[in-house]
């Protein structure tokens, strides 16, 4: 299931939270108060782009030209409402910094807002629906700087102190106090407080997570937020809660069907700190219950919090790669990213309904590693570092065998599966890649290789 984990967090029990230790423990991060130059000023600016540097070809060697092509260039600057952000102000070297610069290069990239791209397509046809049932009054932001304070990507939306997802095992920390998205929900609060009452916010989020087809470290959200007030319910005689509920559930069926067609559905009780009661939209498609969204009724606190102690509100978040996938037919959530012609030239604006059609299928390399892990190892730590070496050739991270010994010792075996989606790999290629994972694996690690 698309964003299995990262979609899910929210949900988890949040006394259950997980037993690892983080990539960077907390207690380092009192080593730095610097409060970060971006925070102030960015928060609902909008930011654009810096179009990475594009590469030639000339004269490289084959292993070289390899290189080039998978690793994508970095852009040096980005700017954000006016305000610079180099790479050194995302990616430090530093105990309270976890950015690889492989997200940093992603940062700007905007899919969401490029109408040929099937994110962009996807983002355009829910504006759509929004516009026609609502005569326009849903204000739309699709370019809300995606560096967010702690305190918007979490304490605004009462994302409680011992939440899995503030850990650095889960979340890219620019400092102890800022931090790369990981939901678009991060913005409810300061458009409340601005006086925004229906709106809706695109943008790509960031989680550390596992490899397979369908997680990424950078996806897409659409978070929409309808407030009320109390003419609104009073005169249909029930009460404000399941006013908004109903009014919601009817919303979000028409979307389904906007997006879908005649669908069936169902509504799936759920837990989300923001929201009170909270819901889980599936759709039955293709023989199976497909998640699309998580929603509910908005939270009282965040209400008050924003001096509307008068109204009710609900809100919604879908991610919006689980449902191109879906609609598009897409295989691999790397596709999305690719600049092949064979991806991109399939896709035209306005056109909802095309079903990607696979230009060939590259075979896969698979490379297994086994080593005895220690107490901070965690899957997203091994991940992060698959992905600096390999990019986007890194298809999957799969756990296949785990054993403790008598000594109390535990050995994990990883298969990881190479691939790309636009060439054939050489044995030379991938073994260099196997090597270079192994090499940081046991230095960043400090696992010991079996
Ligand atoms: N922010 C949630 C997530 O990323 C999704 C979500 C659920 C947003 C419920 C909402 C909501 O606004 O009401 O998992």
């Amino acid at each position: 299931m698309l964003n299995r984990k990262s979609e899910e967090y929210y949900q988890r029990p949040f006394s259950r939270v997980k037993s690892v230790a983080m990539a960077v423990p907390l207690a380092q991060t009192t080593l730095l108060f610097r409060t970060s130059l971006l925070l102030s000023k960015n928060a609902l600016r909008s930011f654009t782009s810096c179009i990475p540097p594009s590469s030639s070809s000339s004269s490289y060697s084959s292993s070289e030209l390899h290189r080039k092509q998978w690793r994508q260039p970095v852009a040096s600057v980005l700017e954000f409402g006016g305000v610079k952000i180099g790479r050194e102000d995302v990616v430090r070297d530093d105990p309270t910094n976890n950015v690889p610069d492989s997200i940093f290069s992603r940062l700007g990239m905007q899919l969401h807002r490029r109408d040929q791209h099937p994110i962009g397509i996807l983002k355009n046809a829910i504006y759509e629906y929004f516009d026609t049932s609502y005569s326009n009054t849903f204000d739309k932001f699709d370019n809300l700087c995606p560096i967010v304070s702690v305190k918007q990507n979490f304490d605004d939306v009462l994302v409680p102190a011992d939440h899995v997802s503030r850990s650095y095992n889960d979340t890219y920390y620019i400092d102890s106090q800022t931090v790369l998205r990981c939901h678009t929900s991060a913005h409810q609060a300061e458009l409340l407080r601005k006086g925004h009452t229906h709106f809706l916010v695109t943008g790509d989020v960031y989680r550390r997570d596992s490899i397979d087809s369908t997680h990424y470290p950078v996806f897409h959200q659409m978070e929409g937020v309808r407030v009320f007030q109390p003419d609104e319910w009073e005169a249909s005689g029930i009460d404000a809660t399941s006013y908004a509920a109903e009014d919601l559930k009817k919303c979000l069926e028409g979307l389904a069907r906007h997006l879908f067609g005649a669908v069936e559905m169902r509504w799936i009780d759920a837990y989300f700190p923001f929201t009170n009661p909270s819901f889980e939209l599936e759709i039955y498609f293709k023989e199976k219950w497909l998640e699309v969204l998580g929603c509910g009724v908005m939270e009282q606190e965040i209400l008050k919090r924003a001096d509307r102690v008068n109204n009710v509100a609900w809100a919604f978040g879908l991610g919006l790669e689980r449902l191109a996938m879906v609609l598009f037919d897409i295989p691999d959530i790397r596709l999305f990213w690719s600049n092949d012609e064979r991806f991109t030239s399939q896709f035209s604006k306005g056109q909802l309904g095309i079903k990607f059609k696979p230009f060939s299928k590259y075979p896969p390399c698979y490379k297994d590693m086994s080593f005895w892990i220690n107490e901070s190892f965690t899957e997203n730590n091994l991940c992060e570092i698959v992905r600096g070496v390999a990019g986007d050739l890194a298809e999957e991270v799969l756990l296949i065998d785990n054993f403790t010994n008598k000594k109390g010792m535990t050995s994990h075996c990883y298969r990881i599966a190479y691939r790309s989606m636009e060439r054939s790999l050489t044995d030379e290629e991938i073994n260099e890649l196997q090597w270079n994972v192994r090499d940081q694996v046991q230095s960043k690690l400090k696992v010991v290789l079996r």
